[in-house]
């Protein structure tokens, strides 16, 4: 199996960004512990991150027939993108969405997922370790492989 990990905006600065919230693990930290999580099940991980929701779009398309599961993190684009929505249920690869912070126990508009409901689940409020809780959620999604 191999797992798209995409990552939207500011998720770079992790590390720097808030650390009360997102803690002082970097997107580079997070992205090791992801690759030593999925190399003990033989799993393949790409690990992506980018600013621009178009570029995301892009991704989304273009791991059809590439990746067996998503994992995203769309940060702030989880309450705002009718696109990012558009792209997960257009292109049909099972998409876990995740966060490190718990969005139910911050301000009312994170409470608001648009791509909740094509996603398969969500995972949130784990700090890094939503990242390699996905990686059993993928296997999971998955059928066990
Ligand atoms: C986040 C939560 C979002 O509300 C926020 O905009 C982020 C990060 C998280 O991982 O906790 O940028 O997705």
């Amino acid at each position: 199996m191999k797992i798209l990990f995409l990552n939207g905006p500011n998720l770079n600065l992790l590390g720097q960004r808030e650390p009360d919230i997102y803690g002082r693990t970097t997107l580079a930290d997070i992205e090791a512990m992801v690759r030593d999580q999925a190399a003990k099940s033989g799993i393949g991980i790409e690990f992506r991150q980018s600013n621009l929701e178009g570029e995301l779009v892009t991704w989304i398309q273009e791991a059809k027939g590439k990746f067996e599961v998503i994992v995203l993190n769309a940060a702030g684009y989880t309450h705002t993108s009718v696109v990012l929505r558009d792209a997960i249920a257009a292109v049909g690869v099972p998409t876990i969405e995740i966060h490190l912070s718990n969005v139910y126990a911050r301000e009312e508009f994170r409470h608001v997922s648009l791509i909740a409901p094509v996603c398969r689940g969500q995972i949130a409020g784990f700090g890094a370790n939503s990242y390699v809780l996905a990686v059993e959620a993928a296997i999971i999604v998955n059928g066990g492989k």
